[in-house]
């Protein structure tokens, strides 16, 4: 009945709403507002619910009149009429008599005349052990059409950061399986490392290559294993099942979690989308479990906030950003953190930026919150060197605390060197009329790049990282072609898959007390015997 009367109202006697009639009946509000005072009074309202009446949809926000008990951030119910669902938004704007709320769907659902309910609860999200393996969507849906999910718990999506007192400083290392990071940039549990670099550079591949690393270190070390949450904000839907696929292929979906709010969703569910990762990933970090969440990426979280903060006409700052958006990363990322509770919540937000400028307001926003950053230089990709790290523009701050001896032992000096070799590089095209020094620079420099080189979806665990980068610091490589460097690598590494003498001491290697007493002394011994006696018994006439 009540339906009936409301739909004679809307429809004006119509069967259907087109959208220039919709318009229309935004535009002839004050006699729409008598005609949606009588839908309202005429509405069977349910006394304990806090009601409210759509006055107009523009741009996706709506505006409500009612609602007085309604939060900020609060999940609105809209009873779309027209198209008999229910849809979902978030009040924002709360002025004097009315809310100003954005939608999780497309507007066209919506009309004056529409009710809405308030759920009097902010957004939250069901989170638990259930959802790895699972690719849910940024309201903590399942979409991946492996049925609904039974989450443990529901908690809020934003939930304050934990305090100082909470906190311990990072003394565990979180090995992500690229030589480069392991070796010049080490990560330990709890920091946050920011990815950042131009389009197409690799930086994505460096977030999975990282999960699919925990997959051996968990085998390793089950009650420290790491879980691992990756957000996809405003990329192609066949990216994010690209991206599962592969997690899959390698055996690695069983401890991730994909949440996914892609480009053909609305903004505000690509903003919502890393904080409800986030509360998902806390799961683990507040019950001494460790996770690992991957932002990809947050500039375009930050245009979607900007998108949303603009049709709510809060004032626009530095690149038409509101002033929040710093405030935005900073309460996301301080909610990546080692607790003495021995839980732990490690992040690496990635940022892309345009033209390598890393002082847009994004990218120097994300920077100064985080422990580090790991940049992509697009010239150097061009160059065949991937990953395309900068060795002199990347850092990392806290993590070294957590690197084992050895590596550090090796690690050393080699972000020198390859600054060096960066440096002389422009020389290379003088050729011989170089002096001996610079040539050694070089050609020292060409040997570590092609050490260093490592394909994506080829994680390499620590021990045989530890090896390869002694075999080139100590000479082993020396009378080796650098073109040749990566198949000596390579028949080094099937040698040491198979090696019951490597792998009974590989294991000491990432020990402190091991490598104070025996240095490299077993290292020396395996690379003299495999170069001499395996290697020429291989007949390779390649590399000898
Ligand atoms: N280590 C690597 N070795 C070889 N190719 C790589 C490597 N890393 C990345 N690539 C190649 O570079 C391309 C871009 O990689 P990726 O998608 O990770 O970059 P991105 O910076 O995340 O791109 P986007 O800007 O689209 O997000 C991929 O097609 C991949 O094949
Ligand atoms: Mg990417």
């Amino acid at each position: 009945m009540v339906k009936m009367k409301r739909n004679i109202i809307i429809n004006n006697g119509k069967n259907a709403i087109t959208g220039a009639e919709s318009r229309d009946l935004n535009q002839r509000s004050l006699k729409d507002y008598g005609l949606l005072k009588k839908s309202f009074f005429n509405f069977n309202f349910n006394k304990d619910l806090d009601t409210g009446v759509v006055v107009s949809v523009i741009d996706g926000v709506v505006s409500i009149k009612g609602l007085r008990n309604a939060k900020l951030g609060e999940l609105l119910k809209f009873q779309s009429l027209s198209r008999g669902k229910i849809i979902k938004g978030m009040a924002l704007n709360l002025n004097l008599g009315s809310v100003d709320a954005v939608l999780f769907d497309e507007e066209r659902y919506i009309l004056p005349g529409d009710i809405v309910e308030g759920s009097s609860k902010v957004i939250s999200v069901l989170r638990g052990k259930n959802l790895l393996g699972r690719i849910v969507n940024a309201l903590g849906e399942a979409v991946d059409g492996k049925g609904p999910i039974i989450g443990e718990e529901e908690v809020p999506i934003e939930i304050k950061a934990p305090g100082v007192v909470a906190r311990e400083p990072i003394r565990e290392s979180m090995l992500t399986g690229i030589k480069a990071v392991d070796s010049l940039l080490p990560l330990g549990r709890g920091q946050r490392e920011l990815i950042i670099g131009d389009r197409k550079v690799g930086k994505t591949s460096i977030a999975l290559d990282t999960i699919l690393n925990q997959k051996e270190e968990n085998k390793k070390n089950p009650s420290r294993a790491m879980h691992c949450i990756y957000v996809s904000i405003g990329q192609k839907r066949s990216s994010v099942k690209q991206f599962a696929k592969v997690l899959e292929r390698y055996d690695a979906l069983n401890y991730s979690i994909i949440v996914a709010a892609s480009a053909s969703e609305a903004a505000p569910l690509q903003f919502l989308a890393p904080f409800t990762a986030c509360a998902i990933a806390e799961y683990f970090r507040d019950n001494a479990m460790h996770a690992l969440i991957v932002y990809d990426d947050l500039s375009k979280q930050a245009i979607a906030f900007r998108q949303m903060s603009l049709l709510l006409r809060r004032p626009p700052g530095r690149e038409a950003y509101p002033g929040d958006v710093f405030y935005l990363h900073s309460r996301l990322l301080e909610r990546a953190a080692n607790l003495n509770s021995g839980g732990s919540l490690t992040a690496l937000p990635i940022i892309e930026t345009q033209e390598s400028d890393v002082s847009a307001y994004i990218a120097t926003n994300v920077i100064s919150i985080t422990d580090g950053q790991i940049f992509l230089d697009a010239t150097l990709f061009m160059d065949g060197i991937k990953p395309a790290i900068s060795a002199g523009l990347s850092v990392s701050r806290v993590g070294a605390a957590a690197q084992c001896l050895a590596m550090r032992k090796l690690a050393g000096p080699l972000k020198l060197e390859l600054a060096q070799y960066r440096e002389v590089l422009g020389f290379q095209k003088f050729g011989s009329d170089l002096d001996s020094a610079t040539m050694a620079i070089l050609k020292r420099g060409e040997l570590l790049v092609s050490v260093l080189n490592q394909d994506r979806n080829s994680p390499v665990l620590i021990q045989d990282q530890i090896l390869y980068l002694f075999s080139a610091r100590a000479g082993y490589l020396n009378d080796i072609d650098p073109k040749d460097v990566p198949d000596f690598l390579k028949r080094l590494s099937i040698f040491t898959k198979n090696s019951v003498l490597f792998s009974v001491h590989s294991s000491s290697l990432e020990n402190n007390d091991y490598f104070k007493k025996y240095k490299f002394k077993f290292l020396n011994f395996f690379l003299n015997y495999f170069k001499k006696i395996v290697l020429k018994n291989t007949n390779n006439s390649k590399l000898w």
